[in-house]
């Protein structure tokens, strides 16, 4: 089960995102935003990292206009590892490295196109569970 927020700048990506996760059979839960009224990022992080936690949700993503505020909200919270990524390499990576288990996305930083190859990208790929990973991770 993936878990979505957005605040404003990043509902009109969400819905994208949703429609696409959708279409690949994909179990997804949108905990808001619901317009693009304007509203407080850190209100929606925190309902996707909650999610994350207490174990409904298996990964999250956070959209916002840069993704700048969700990734820092969101990891103020402990077993949170949220990874800002506007590339595929870095998606890919940081779920290898660090078992990323938030992607946050900055909506006015990447077109629909670019933000879909990232989340399949993080989506498809698995932590390596390599101890070097393991280690470093565990260190903070
Ligand atoms: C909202 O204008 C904007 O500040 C927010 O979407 C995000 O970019 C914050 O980091």
């Amino acid at each position: 089960m993936i878990f979505i927020g957005s605040d404003h700048g990043g509902y009109a990506l969400k819905l994208e995102v949703i429609e696409h996760l959708k279409n690949r059979g994909i179990e997804v839960t949108d905990i808001g935003c619901d317009s693009e009224a304007s509203c407080d990022y850190p209100v929606y992080a925190k309902k996707v990292t909650d999610a994350i936690k207490d174990g409904s949700a298996d990964l999250g993503i956070l959209i916002c206009g840069t993704g700048i505020g969700m990734s820092m909200a969101a990891n103020k919270e402990s077993g949170i590892r949220a990874a800002l990524c506007h590339d595929v390499f870095s998606a890919k990576a940081t779920r290898e490295h660090n078992n990323a288990n938030i992607l946050c996305l900055g909506a006015r930083v990447v077109g629909p196109g670019l933000a879909l190859m990232i989340i399949d990208t993080f989506i498809d790929t698995s932590f390596s569970h390599d101890e070097r990973h393991i280690r470093r991770i565990s260190m903070y």
